[in-house]
C-alpha cells in the first residue's frame, strides 16, 4: 500500500512522515498542487491526500479513472469545491476531516472580532505608515460583552465561537438553517435571518458554502446591519459579495470586517513556497484600510489541527484502501 500527499507545507512534514512509520506504509510527498497535470505524479499509488480551495473538477476524477485510482482522502472540512457526481460517476469515494480543531477557526473568528473591536488596524496603520507612536481618538474600542454576537450556522465551528464569545460576556443570537433540537441555553435562536443582521453588533458566520448562499451578504444585507457592526467570515469567499462589502466599508453601511475566506481564491493561495506578488485588486484594496483583517484563510491553521489533519485523512484512506467504509465518508 502506497499514499501520496499532495499541497504539503514544511510544517505537515514530520506529522506525515510519523503516520508513515508508525503505519508501515509508504507515504510520498509534494509541494505541488493537485490538477489536471500533476494528477500524472499520482499514478502507481493507492490513494492521494489532499488540500485545497481550488476545484476538483470532472476533468480530474476522469484522470483519476484512467490512472486507476479510486480514493480521495481531503485533509480539511469543505467540500463545496468538489465535483461531488463526478467524483460517483468516476468511481472514487472521498473522506474529509470534519472536525480536525473547530477551535482553532473558532479562535480565530474572536481574535478577529478583538482586533477590529480595539481599533488596532488604525493602531498599525499610525506606526506602519506614518511612523507615529501615540495615543489617538481613532483608537477608542468596544467590549465584547457590550455587544450582541450574531452567529450563522451552529455547527462544529459555531458552536466553539458561541463558547468564546459567551465567555468574554456577549449577547449571541444564532441562526441556522437546520436549527439543534437541544441547545444548551448558552444562546437563543434568531427569529429570523433579518433579526441577526439588524440587531448583531459582529456577524460571524459559520455555515458551508452551498448554492443557496451565494452571495448571501450583499448591498441589500449591509444596508439592514448597524453601521457600527463588523462582518467576521472564516467560512468560504462566495457567501460575500466581495464589491458590495468594500462599498459598505468605503460607504460606512458597516463599521468592520474580518476576512479570512475571500472568493475566488487562487492555485497560488495553496503554494506555502511561493514568493508570488498578490494581484487580486480587492485584497490589495482591503489590506490597506484600517478597518479590516484579511488573512490567508489561515483560520484552521494550528499545530493541533495540523496533527489531526494528517493523522485522521491518512487514517481515513488506510480504512478504504483496505476496503472498509471510512467514518468521514463524504456522500
Ligand atoms: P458543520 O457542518 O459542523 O456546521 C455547519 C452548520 O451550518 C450546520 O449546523 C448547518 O446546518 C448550517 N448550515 C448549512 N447551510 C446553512 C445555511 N444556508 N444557512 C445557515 N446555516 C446553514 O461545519 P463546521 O465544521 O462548523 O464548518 C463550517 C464551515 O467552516 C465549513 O463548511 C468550511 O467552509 C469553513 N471552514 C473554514 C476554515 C478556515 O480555515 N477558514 C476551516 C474549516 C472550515
Ligand atoms: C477547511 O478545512 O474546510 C478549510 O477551509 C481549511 C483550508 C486549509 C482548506
Amino acid at each position: 500500500m502506497k499514499f501520496i500527499v499532495y499541497n504539503v507545507r514544511d510544517d505537515e512534514i514530520p506529522f506525515i512522515e510519523k503516520w508513515g512509520k508508525d503505519h508501515g506504509i509508504e507515504v510520498k510527498y509534494t509541494t505541488t498542487t493537485l490538477n489536471q497535470e500533476t494528477v500524472e505524479e499520482a499514478a502507481g499509488f493507492d490513494g492521494i491526500s489532499c488540500l485545497q480551495t481550488i476545484q476538483y473538477s470532472a476533468e480530474l476524477f476522469e484522470s483519476f479513472k484512467r490512472l486507476g485510482i479510486k480514493y480521495l482522502s481531503l485533509r480539511n472540512v469543505g467540500v463545496d469545491n468538489i465535483d461531488l457526481p463526478a467524483a460517483k460517476a468516476n468511481g472514487v469515494k472521498i473522506t474529509n476531516v470534519p472536525a480536525y480543531s473547530p477551535e482553532s477557526i473558532a479562535e480565530f473568528a474572536v481574535m478577529m472580532s478583538l482586533y477590529l473591536s480595539r481599533k488596532v488596524g488604525y493602531m498599525r496603520q499610525q506606526l506602519d505608515q506614518k511612523h507615529e507612536f501615540h495615543f489617538s481618538p481613532n483608537f477608542m474600542g468596544r467590549l465584547i460583552s457590550e455587544q450582541t454576537v450574531g452567529v450563522i450556522g451552529t455547527g462544529r465551528i459555531g458552536q466553539a465561537a458561541i463558547k468564546l464569545f459567551k465567555g468574554l460576556g456577549a449577547k449571541v443570537i444564532a441562526y441556522d438553517k437546520y436549527p439543534l433540537k437541544n441547545t444548551d441555553n448558552s444562546f437563543v435562536y434568531a427569529k429570523s435571518l433579518e433579526q441577526i443582521y439588524q440587531e448583531s453588533d459582529i456577524i460571524s458566520i459559520h455555515m458551508p458554502a452551498t448554492d443557496d448562499n451565494y452571495h448571501q451578504f450583499n448591498h441589500e444585507v449591509f444596508e439592514q446591519m448597524k453601521d457600527t457592526a463588523i462582518l467576521i467570515n472564516t467560512a468560504r469567499g462566495s457567501i460575500v459579495d466581495t464589491d458590495d462589502l468594500i462599498f459598505a466599508l468605503q460607504s460606512g453601511e458597516i463599521a468592520g470586517a474580518g476576512i479570512d475566506t475571500i472568493e475566488n481564491e487562487s492555485a497560488d493561495l495553496q503554494d506555502s513556497r511561493s514568493t508570488k506578488k498578490v494581484n487580486d485588486p480587492d485584497v490589495l484594496k482591503m489590506a490597506l484600510m484600517p478597518n479590516v483583517l484579511i488573512t490567508p484563510h489561515s483560520a484552521f491553521h494550528t499545530s493541533e489541527a495540523v496533527k489531526n489533519m494528517i493523522d485522521i485523512s491518512l487514517g481515513n484512506l488506510e480504512t478504504m484502501v483496505n476496503g472498509k467504509t471510512p467514518k468521514d465518508l463524504v456522500d
